[in-house]
């Protein structure tokens, strides 16, 4: 049996192991080398059943107490270990709650105020009943003009602008329509009258400048029944003002104009203050000219291959940028094809904003 001074020895060395483990797999090694199966504490143990009851006497004690400090000095150093490993995992997975928010894309990303403005129109006149046609962006010179009753080398085609492709074999020369007026016959033809429908579109004229880009839009209205007349074009255009700029008090005024395609033809001022290059609708003693209208021309109709001693209705059409640039107080249509995300997040809509008339068009 080994001497009480060889006892504290081996007691020094393991102690030393246990604290110069710095990991639980090494302390864990120190813990079997000395008090596994095979360990040497566990040997000295088992060494007990050879001895002298005398012996024995003393070097049971002595072996259990060693035991016992050393199963002590194990689960300290252990529980020392796990928690100097959650303290590092802590430092390290810590986050900082004090950080902004990251945006998410559907917060971040903003609805052009274009798109904004048309899905404000379609829904209000989805309302009224109308449905929403469309048609082609490259056009015949017969549905942008011709079947508009344009007559042949009238300057009314000349004052378009038009921006004309090479002439095909035949002479004829396709263009990019000036107007969505094309799709008023375009779309008479393919149906049966009555005709209550919209039709808004990219439009192209060669002009440029603060209040004119060589791609625009428009929006076109189009009602043709048997009895359809200006008292109800006037009160759908009413209707449709006072709720686009979300004022009650609209006030419209009419004035007689011409175009081609309509007799009599008009053109529609709303009434508005002008503060500064502030313009606020509705109010004020100023005139704003908003849109061109009229009763659809015989000749159009004809075109279209119904029978103007039968049917009868009424058109209008206006500029899209335009009443979006007066109804958010846009000063620069170019602005509105430059794609700076800074005029976009100022002036765009959240994706989450859908116009309705019963949500509230713009709020
Ligand atoms: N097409 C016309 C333009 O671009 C606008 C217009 C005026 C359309 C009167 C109409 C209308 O339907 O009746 O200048």
């Amino acid at each position: 049996m080994a001497d009480i001074q060889d006892l504290s020895k081996l007691e020094a060395d393991i102690v030393a192991a246990i604290v110069a483990a710095n990991d639980e797999a090494t302390l864990d090694a120190v813990r079997v080398a000395a008090l596994g199966k095979k360990g040497s504490v566990s040997d000295l143990m088992k060494s007990l059943g050879g001895m002298s009851a005398e012996e024995r006497q003393t070097a049971g004690p002595a072996l259990n107490g060693l035991k016992d400090r050393l199963t002590e000095a194990l689960a300290a150093r252990k529980s020392a270990l796990t928690e100097a490993a959650l303290e590092a995992r802590l430092a390290h997975e810590k986050i900082d709650v004090t950080l902004p928010v990251r945006e998410s894309a559907i917060e971040a990303g903003r609805i052009h105020p274009l798109s904004q403005v048309l899905d404000e129109v379609i829904s209000i006149f989805a309302d009224m009943g109308f449905a929403y046609e469309q048609g082609p962006d490259i056009e015949s010179d017969h549905y942008n003009f011709t079947a508009l009753n344009f007559p042949e080398a009238h300057p009314a085609r000349e004052m378009h602008d038009t921006f004309y492709f090479e002439p095909r074999a035949d002479g004829s020369r396709l263009l990019l329509r000036t107007h969505t007026s094309p799709v008023q016959v375009r779309t008479m033809e393919k149906g049966k009258p009555p005709f209550r429908f919209i039709c808004p579109g990219r439009t192209y004229r060669s002009d440029s400048d603060q209040t004119h880009t060589p791609q625009f839009h428009q929006i076109e209205g189009l009602v043709i029944d048997e009895t359809t007349h200006m008292g109800h074009l006037k009160w759908v255009l009413e209707e449709f003002l006072r709720a686009f700029f979300e004022v009650e008090g609209v006030e419209l005024r009419m004035r007689p104009s011409f175009f081609p395609f309509t007799e009599p033809s008009m053109e529609v001022d709303v009434r508005c203050a002008r503060l500064g290059n502030e313009i606020r609708i509705g109010e004020g003693d100023d005139w704003l000219e908003i849109l061109g209208c009229g009763m659809v021309h015989p000749n159009v109709l004809k075109a279209a291959g119904l029978d103007p001693e039968k049917y009868q209705g009424f058109a209008f059409g206006m500029g899209l940028d335009r009443i979006a640039m007066l109804k958010y107080g846009i000063p620069d249509l170019r602005a509105f094809f430059e794609s700076d995300l800074r005029w976009l997040r100022h002036y765009g809509f959240s994706a989450l904003d859908v116009p309705s008339l019963a949500g509230g068009l713009s709020s």
